[in-house]
């Protein structure tokens, strides 16, 4: 078993923790080769962040203990870093993945100070925060299905800017025809394929968090047909998808009638279809 990183790394600090007589370096030690003996692929890194969330030698060995089980490095440690920010991920939600980044980055150049926002299926709402953060007088907001993914998301963002619901059920209807930036990384794992998932994923995140269908595309296919009713004129609806999935992806933009490109990173290895209503 493999278990990695979604970049949580960048922002760890150098070990801290001392128990009695023994030094970090010796507690860092023993903790790393655990978990690399449990196929952790960045133990230094992982066992930095351990030793930096626990304040007992007693707590620290409960953490390891759950890490070496394979419960997912940001859940065990409370957050997730995405877009130099802290998001707190609470046991069960999604955990915002380092290639979603991108998709925050063509958002911010389309979107302007005053921008209307709205991160749809927004899990811990780390897309609709990373867009607050970087522009603060946006009116953004941020909605999901799932009353775990809400609660956790609702420490991320303003309590009152995240709605509960299905789609577009859970948004104000005085946000209909307004939205100029509408971002969306909904589910897009075709149903075969979740068994195929690492166990990180497939053991500690929600199905419907995860399962697109058959083809992957059933919920990118209803957020499609219905964004023109909410977008503004000239709006932009951006989602996230896979090289392999993105003409099918285009597909449904097309036939929802928005002007549509593919942008591909290299780096975020990240795809993201986008559609701008005209
Ligand atoms: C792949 S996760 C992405 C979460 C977040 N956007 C991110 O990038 O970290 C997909 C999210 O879509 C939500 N979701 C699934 N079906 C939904 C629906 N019909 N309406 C609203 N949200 C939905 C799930 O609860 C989950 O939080």
């Amino acid at each position: 078993m493999l278990i990695g990183p979604r970049g949580i790394f960048s922002s760890s600090r150098p070990l801290e923790f001392h128990q009695g007589k023994a030094s970090a370096i010796d507690v860092s030690e023993s903790v790393i080769s655990r978990l690399r003996a449990a196929g952790c692929v960045f133990a230094e890194d992982e066992a930095a962040l351990l030793v930096e969330a626990a304040t007992t030698p007693e707590q620290l060995e409960a953490l390891v203990v759950r890490r070496v089980a394979g419960e997912p490095l940001e859940v065990i440690v409370g957050w997730a870093e995405f877009c130099g920010l802290r998001i707190v991920v609470e046991p069960g939600v999604f955990v915002p993945r380092y290639r979603t980044q991108f998709l925050v980055q063509l958002a911010l150049g389309l979107a302007s100070p005053d921008s209307v926002v709205v991160d749809l299926c927004c899990g811990t709402g780390a897309m609709a925060a990373a867009v607050h953060a970087a522009l603060p007088t946006a009116d953004v907001f941020a909605a999901d299905l799932d009353p775990a993914e809400v609660r956790c998301a609702r420490r991320n963002l303003a309590p009152a800017r995240v709605f509960e619901g299905d789609l577009y059920d859970a948004l104000p209807t005085g946000l209909r025809g307004r939205v100029d930036i509408l971002m969306v990384n909904a589910p897009y794992v075709p149903t075969d394929e979740i068994r195929m998932m690492p166990t990180e994923a497939r053991d500690h995140e929600a199905l419907v968090a995860l399962d697109g269908g058959s083809d992957g595309l059933d919920i990118q296919r209803r957020v499609a047909a219905d964004a023109p009713e909410w977008l503004a004129s000239g709006g932009h609806l951006l989602i996230e998808t896979s090289v392999r999935q993105s003409p099918a992806t285009r597909a449904a933009f097309e036939a929802a009638g928005l002007v549509t490109s593919v942008e591909h990173s290299d780096d975020y290895d990240s795809t993201v279809v986008i559609g701008r209503k005209s």
